[in-house]
């Protein structure tokens, strides 16, 4: 949909004045001419700044202009999606959003300053991310069954590490901590790299958090990983068991990332950048790093923008009731 506003022969300046920010029409085949923006709504070496990085560093490749990550935190993801609804929408301002900033926020801020999909054009989905349940490495429960008990007879002296209210990592542990009805002190960063840094240090307790973040540090032993919240396991974790081998199947839990730009930004624009995303995650370099981090790489019909306008809205139809419930 093209932002196309009509001057008008008489008064269009003043009419024009009140449209707002009027961006002439960007010719695709010219597309792009100088660096994009790319900005990522939490701290850098978060699950959403490594998959940034990864797609886009192919992605500048296919375009010939190189795709600026820029890390803008604050309030899960909602501060620097309030500025990206708000940026030109000429292809040189794009953000990679999630499940949260992009779902979870419209019922958890009802004064949010953008809507999901009135404000955005959806461009391509980048990547699945299954939930993990994570720990410290010193705590005390050997499997998830001990970790159920454990956390429900010390509920008041546990914290739970997230990236804000709404973020991922929050809405994801919140649906745990109902399951298991407790209530840990929540512990917000801006984003899941600085928690996973304060994991590891034994700062805090426990942390829900996306798969992409926490294979080097399963790997590395540094933290313990007690179950995924998928159906099935995970190929970079063999040995985790999923949540209904363990014992709660309840908690299904799994986020994805994307690209969006702002709402009218030209439709041959976002095909371009659909375009190359899509490239990207073909190429076999891109793919491996991916899934070596445990992503599920979404199959070509899954990354038109069609598909990623029915997800947005097929999770804020889920999530809605839910937190509506779980805030009550
Ligand atoms: C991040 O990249 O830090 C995460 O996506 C934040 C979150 O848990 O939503």
């Amino acid at each position: 949909m093209n932002l196309f506003s009509r001057l008008l022969a008489t008064g269009g300046f003043a009419a024009v004045a009140c449209l707002g920010p009027v961006v002439a029409p960007v010719q695709a085949q010219d597309y792009p001419v100088r660096a994009i923006t790319m900005i990522v709504p939490f701290a850098a070496g978060g699950p959403t700044d490594v998959i940034s990085r990864i797609v886009t560093g192919h992605m500048a490749q296919t375009l010939g202009q190189s795709i600026i990550i820029e890390n803008v935190v604050g309030a899960a993801g909602t501060t620097a999606t309030s500025r990206a609804a708000r940026a030109a929408n000429d292809g040189y301002t794009l953000i990679t959003g999630h499940m949260g900033t992009h779902a979870a926020s419209v019922p958890l801020y009802p004064k949010l300053t953008y809507h999901p999909e009135k404000d955005f054009e959806p461009v391509s989905l980048l990547a699945g991310t299954p939930i993990l349940i994570l720990a410290r490495k010193d705590f005390p429960p050997k499997d998830f069954k001990e970790f159920v008990a454990y956390v429900k007879a010390n509920t008041e002296k546990l914290n739970a590490a997230h990236a804000g209210i709404g973020s991922v990592s929050h809405v994801s542990c919140e649906l745990l901590n109902a399951l298991l009805d407790v209530k840990p002190t929540g512990v917000p960063f801006n984003g899941t790299g600085p928690a996973m840094n304060a994991l590891v240090g034994g700062q805090v307790d426990y942390m829900c958090d996306q798969i992409v973040n926490a294979v080097p540090q399963i790997n590395g032993g540094t933290i313990k990983a007690y179950a995924i919240a998928t159906p099935e396991r995970n190929p970079s974790l063999p040995d985790l068991p999923t949540t209904a081998e363990a014992g709660l199947p309840a908690f299904q839990a799994q986020a994805w990332n994307a690209i969006f730009a702002p709402k009218g930004t030209p439709a041959s624009v976002i095909a371009k950048l659909n375009a190359a995303a899509s490239k990207a995650l073909d190429d076999e370099t891109v793919r491996k790093r991916l899934l070596d981090l445990g992503s599920v790489i979404p199959k070509p019909a899954e990354r038109t923008p069609e598909a990623l306008a029915a997800l947005v809205k097929s999770e804020i139809a889920k999530w809605t009731p839910v937190l509506k419930q779980a805030s009550n």
